[in-house]
């Protein structure tokens, strides 16, 4: 197995990422929030990152995605922004700034490009949101669409359980896929689906496809960074993989520091001005 070298000097852009998926490259795409991980992240290499409105969850410890605000993510995108380098950084409209109304749509996609210096916006959502997705295309601003579990509608859905497991409603989010790549989409993340249907997906449009739940047989995988770094302890679903145990490690660090502070070993004399 050969290591992986990113191409520094290059930024990524959707044109890239549409290159890739025409040779066969795999996408590799991460969740960032603030400027530290974010620099971590690109510097490793990482083709996209996504300021997801996840940080409702891991940031901010709500229980949904819906309780966000477009100002938190724009604050959380700007963060990113000046960390990185090379990534492509797209980011989450919030629930409750596009659905329903394109014109709102489009004035919470402008603000998220001009106030934070992204590259894109995700919007969750197929034919009910396609005036959205097209006005906000219309001005110049590259979409990702997300389809399968949409977390921003999980009052709808009832459960974080797999979609799309009966033929209707597989059958609407392939024609939702196609949608999204007729309005001009550059790129559809699935979630939490069977992977035949996302492979059905990946076959059926030109555009890159990103799984999280959705198998291999799709042009990326994306992740939420906390999760699979282990930083959150809790959540194992059987899509995610842990690459590290944060979590103990910083409790082992966070724990030897206490200890030596309670023994006068912090800080020595070197370590003193
Ligand atoms: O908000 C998020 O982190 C996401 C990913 C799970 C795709 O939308």
């Amino acid at each position: 197995m050969s290591t992986y070298q990113p191409e520094r000097a290059r930024k990524v852009t959707t044109h890239q990422l549409q290159a890739m998926k025409m040779r066969g490259e795999k996408i590799a795409m991460l969740t960032a929030y603030d400027y530290s991980m974010a620099k971590i992240l690109d510097a490793a290499g990482i083709d996209v990152l996504l300021v997801g409105d996840s940080a409702s969850n891991v940031i901010a410890g709500h229980e949904t995605t819906l309780p966000i605000t477009l100002d938190q993510m724009i604050y959380h995108a700007s963060s990113v922004v000046r960390g990185v380098e090379r990534a492509l950084i797209v980011v989450d409209i919030p629930f409750g700034s596009y659905q329903g109304n394109s014109r709102e749509a489009l004035t919470s996609a402008i603000r998220i490009m001009k106030e934070s210096g992204a590259h894109a916006v995700k919007m969750e959502g197929g034919e009910e949101i396609r005036q959205s997705v097209e006005r906000v295309l219309s001005a110049g601003v590259p979409v990702m669409g997300h389809l399968g579990l949409m977390p921003q509608s999980i009052y709808k859905f009832g459960t974080y359980n797999v979609r799309a497991k009966q033929e209707a409603e597989a059958e609407q989010l392939i024609k939702d896929a196609q949608v999204l790549e007729e309005c001009g989409c550059f790129a559809i993340v699935l979630e939490k689906i069977p992977a035949s249907l996302a492979k059905k997906v990946t076959e059926s449009v030109k555009i890159p496809i990103i799984g999280i739940g959705a198998g291999q047989h799709v042009d990326g995988q994306v992740l939420v960074t906390h999760d699979m770094l282990g930083i959150t302890k809790d959540f194992a679903p059987r899509f995610l993989r842990r690459y590290a145990e944060l979590h103990e490690i910083m409790n082992i660090g966070v724990k030897a520091y206490i200890q030596d502070i309670k023994n006068c070993d912090f800080p020595s004399e070197r370590e003193s001005y």
